[in-house]
């Protein structure tokens, strides 16, 4: 087994990094603070190819493996979990959903833009009484011939109001349970379309998190993702990849907040030595460390799966549960290392704490995740 980075993926890892350091780092304290949506960093991420890593080169994509897309991922994330769900979205919810699903059409208008950035896409799914369970979609897409009547609300929308594209998950015939949704591709600027408002969150501030509002919105027929009645397996087939995307957030977090927490505990004395040297100290970096370890195996295996064609459904949900819990255990452990300076915003652990939390909760809850994977070792 092969656990060495090519030359081309550690390269996208360093860039990543570089670029987080130098555009994301300066203004992540103000913009979580604001509730301001990175717009000129998602431009110029786009503009680095980190808006559409796996894309095919011939839809301007970066044509690049999902193991790239974990390295960039886990980068951008220790920085500005805002930019990463703007980013982990785009490419994997909305990018690679229309490029396995879509119609040459459907490439050619929606994903050559998306790939590159110069437009941003969101995934539709979640409704204020259908979130962990989403085969209950109350927003509807009436047949009418050569369009669909889009009405209904959707909640939690990352991209909310940022976004051109939006993938809508709506109910055609409820007779069929989950075979009668269908997947939509709906433009911003279609009459009816309302966006909502923006939610106050506890974390990843920087993103923008909206409701939106269809009412008698006309989606051309040719905007169907797939066959009629394929949208609820287009969202579960998606989001098995998206929880990659997430997972690596997650893995971000968790390596940022040890890594702030490994530094500052080298420079700051207490009892005549710096902490490093107290063994409560040291019992809690050797946790930390092991639990980065673990979620970087899980999240890059994850990939390793879907690069070579493998099933990664299980893989993906271990993923994302166990480098979502070790993400907000590790981020408490850094506040704490960092005792009262960890609880002012300067020392970024703080926002840490409280951007791991939505990692164990978007793309299906750790009791989703849970749930996944217990279906697979039982089936
Ligand atoms: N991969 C592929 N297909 C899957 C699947 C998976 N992981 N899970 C279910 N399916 C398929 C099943 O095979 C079945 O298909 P067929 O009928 O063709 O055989 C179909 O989906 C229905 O499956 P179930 O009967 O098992 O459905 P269920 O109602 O019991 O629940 C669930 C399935 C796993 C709980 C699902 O509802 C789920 O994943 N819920 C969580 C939803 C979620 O992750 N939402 C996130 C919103 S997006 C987001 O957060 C983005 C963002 O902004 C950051």
């Amino acid at each position: 087994m092969n656990f060495e980075l090519t030359e081309e993926q550690a390269a996208v890892r360093d860039a990543a990094r570089d670029f987080a350091k130098n555009d994301l780092l300066p203004g992540v304290i103000e913009r979580d603070e604001k509730q301001e949506f990175p717009a000129e960093q998602i431009k110029k991420m786009g503009e680095l190819g980190f808006m559409g890593m796996m894309v095919d080169p011939k839809y301007n994509g970066g044509g690049m493996d999902a193991v790239s897309y974990v390295l960039a991922m886990e980068e951008i994330s220790k920085i500005d979990a805002s930019a990463s769900v703007c980013m982990s979205v785009n490419n994997s919810l909305v990018c690679w959903g229309l490029q396995k699903y879509g119609t040459e059409e459907q490439k050619q208008k929606y994903l050559t833009r998306l790939a590159t950035g110069e437009i941003i896409g969101a995934f539709c799914l979640s409704e204020p009484e259908a979130g962990s369970d989403a085969t209950s979609q109350r927003t509807t897409a009436e047949d009418k011939g050569d369009y669909y009547l889009l009405n209904g609300t959707k909640n939690w929308i990352t991209n909310g109001n940022s976004a051109s594209v939006y993938l809508v998950m709506a109910q055609t015939d409820v007779e069929k349970g989950h075979k009668g949704i269908n997947a939509l591709i709906m433009e911003k600027d279609m009459q009816g379309f309302v966006v909502g408002k923006k939610e106050d969150k506890l974390g990843i501030r920087g993103s923008d998190t909206h409701s939106l509002m269809f009412s008698d919105v006309k989606v051309p027929k040719e905007n169907r993702i797939g066959e009629d009645g394929f949208g609820f397996n287009f969202a579960m087939n998606t989001l098995n990849g998206g929880r990659i995307g997430i997972a690596a957030q997650a893995l971000g977090i968790a390596s940022g907040a040890y890594e702030l927490a490994l530094q500052y505990s080298k420079e700051r004395k207490a009892f005549g030595k710096e902490i490093s040297k107290h063994q409560a100290i040291q019992f809690k970096l050797a946790d930390m460390a092991l639990k980065v370890e673990a979620a970087r195996n899980l999240c890059l295996k994850a990939a390793w799966l879907k690069d070579n064609g493998k099933n990664y459904a299980t893989a993906s949900a271990m993923a994302k549960l166990y480098a979502s819990e070790a993400a907000m255990d590790i981020a408490v452990e850094a506040v704490q290392v960092h005792g009262g300076y960890g609880y002012v915003k300067e020392f970024h652990v703080e926002r840490l704490m409280r951007d791991a939390k939505i990692t164990q909760i978007y793309e299906g809850t750790s009791e989703i995740q849970r749930i996944v994977i217990a279906r697979d070792i039982l089936k």
